[in-house]
């Protein structure tokens, strides 16, 4: 069988270990696996299907003789290493946003635009986490009515900052319970919090990134610009609000779609049920919806809490929740690479 040698840049990050995982649960066939990240990790010993490796520092020379790179670093370090990863002949899946609005990088969510892997020249961008849970969810609705517009409301997993956003806030936890013990019920700590902008610990932080000039923050504007592309659907307009929540892992977002025509509940059920990669889950009585407790830790992105628009007749109200470091990062961008070697 072929093998491919295959590097992992931000191997030690939160999305990085993840790729290892996926990496063995669907047996990619792996040659040599060089695992990169900061000078902090070097020589960081990181068992892989019975074997051991060692974590290298990345410099513009590590990348020869691979087929295949996956980025789990930020933007910075992605454009860094870029024009070293495509001259060494790899072909670079990169986690990051710095590469996704560029016209020839594609920008693939494998189970909506998988045609667009084959334009690319060297780099492919996997987007944004909550936008691929969001469109996992909506892709099943504009294959019955092309969507025209989307309201929602994104609640992030602290894992989606980085390896050091569940640590902030059990941390947080931890004094609040001490408080607790000590007989007070606390709503405020004293600590040095560095990975989120405020407490995280019984909050809700309605900021994720920057002002973009128009009070949309870069995380809410992604799920707009980056939606747009993955759908091939450039007049499809989102309005967005993306909040910070205390949960460990597992992205969801409320979404209402307004369609360009009326769409029978019964048969967008019908379709999400074909759909890959994607699980009906909704029955209100039983108690049944998506939840970050049932996402987490697996590929599935769930579907529920589907209902008609009470203001707009063409429009649908649904909630969504996946594993935002699985098939919002590793995941999508190991299905990726599997779709571009056509790996079986
Ligand atoms: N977390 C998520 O849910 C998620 C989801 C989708 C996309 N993303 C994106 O994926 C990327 C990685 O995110 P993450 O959450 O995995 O971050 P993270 O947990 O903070 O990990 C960052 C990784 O980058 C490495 N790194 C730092 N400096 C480096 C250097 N000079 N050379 C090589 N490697 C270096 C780190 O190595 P050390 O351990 O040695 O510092 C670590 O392995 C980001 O662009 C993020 O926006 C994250």
């Amino acid at each position: 069988m072929k093998t491919y040698n295959v590097g992992i840049l931000g191997a030690t990050g939160a999305v990085g270990r993840e790729m290892l995982n996926v990496l063995g649960e669907r047996h990619f066939p792996i040659g040599e696996l060089k695992l990169f990240a900061s000078i902090n990790s070097k020589g960081k010993e990181i068992e892989f299907m019975g074997k051991k490796y060692y974590v290298e520092v990345a410099t513009p020379d590590s990348f020869k003789g691979l087929d295949l790179v996956l980025g789990a670093t930020s933007n910075a370090l992605a454009k860094e290493f870029a024009p070293s990863i495509v001259e060494a002949g790899a072909v670079f899946i990169d986690n990051s946003s710095a590469f996704r609005m560029l016209d020839d990088v594609p920008l693939v969510v494998p189970q909506i635009n998988p045609e667009d892997i084959f334009k690319h020249k060297g780099i492919i961008a996997n987007p944004n986490c909550s936008t691929i849970i969001a469109l996992m969810g909506l892709n099943p609705l504009n294959k019955l009515s092309k969507i025209k517009y989307v309201y929602a409301t994104t609640f992030q997993a602290v894992s989606g900052a980085g390896a050091n956003g569940p640590i902030e806030l059990m941390e947080e936890n931890l004094l609040l319970s001490d408080e607790y013990k000590n007989g007070k019920m606390p709503i405020n700590v004293e600590y040095d919090n560095k990975v989120f902008p405020h407490q995280i610990a019984s909050n809700v932080i309605p900021q994720i990134g920057s002002d973009t000039g128009n009070l949309y923050t870069t995380e809410e504007m992604k799920m707009q610009n980056e939606g747009r592309k993955i759908m091939h659907n450039p007049n499809m307009s989102v309005n967005c609000t993306c909040v910070r929540v205390p949960v460990i892992r597992s992205h969801s977002i409320s979404l209402t779609a307004v369609c360009e025509d009326k769409v029978d509940i019964k048969a967008l059920k019908e379709q999400i049920k074909k759909e890959e990669g994607i699980l009906l889950c909704d029955d209100l009585d039983n108690k049944e919806y998506p939840m970050p407790i049932l996402t987490s830790d697996q590929d599935t992105v769930y579907v529920g809490r589907i209902r008609y628009d009470l203001v707009n007749e063409k429009g649908i109200t649904m909630f969504v929740c996946g594993d935002q470091v699985r098939k919002g990062a590793a995941t999508n961008a190991i299905e990726i690479a599997l779709k571009l070697f056509d790996i079986r």
